[in-house]
């Protein structure tokens, strides 16, 4: 059902949610280190949610009777300046993802796989859902600025996120 390419193109890809969840994990631990456990969780529902688009992905493969093969992950950065900083890095990830996952959408199109497109499909969506995530919290924090009250009201927030799995289909 997979032919070769789009194998080692979804192959790729679980090796980059993979990667990504140990960019949030590295973003957690730094916000853990500044005393702001609401971000701080924030980061630890974002790492989640990467590594069930790796799972989601490494299922895809399996269930299409091909082999998922992984590779040893780069070490992401552990130094931040500042809040706005991780999350404008965070934003600029996730548009990385966007446009792996619209490459990857263009090959299932130029390869005629509709089983492959509709599997996309929801990754699709789910990035224009990651990035606004993101630009929302950017744009509070640069409205509070330097605020350190303004600060503490975002991080109580971002406290109330809750990792919820996703669907079967
Ligand atoms: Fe798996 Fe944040 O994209």
């Amino acid at each position: 059902m997979l032919n070769e390419k789009l194998v080692a193109a979804i192959n790729d890809q679980i090796q980059f949610e993979y990667y990504s969840a140990f960019v949030y994990k590295a973003m957690q631990a730094y916000f853990e280190d500044e005393d702001l456990p609401g971000m701080a969780n924030w980061m630890n529902i974002q790492f989640q949610e990467e590594m069930a688009h790796a799972e989601k992905m490494f299922n895809f493969v399996c269930d299409a009777g091909a082999r998922v093969e992984l590779k040893a992950l780069d070490a992401p950065n552990n130094e931040y300046s500042s809040p706005l900083e991780v999350f404008e890095e965070s934003l600029s990830h996730e548009r990385q993802v966007t446009a792996r996952i619209n490459n990857l959408m263009d090959l299932a199109q130029q390869e005629k796989n509709h089983a492959a497109q509709i599997f996309l499909q929801w990754f699709v969506t789910e990035q224009v859902e990651e990035e606004a995530s993101v630009n929302l919290i950017i744009t509070k924090l640069k409205r509070i600025k330097d605020d350190g009250r303004g600060l503490m009201m975002i991080d109580q927030e971002l406290a109330s996120r809750t990792f919820t799995p996703i669907a079967a289909e």
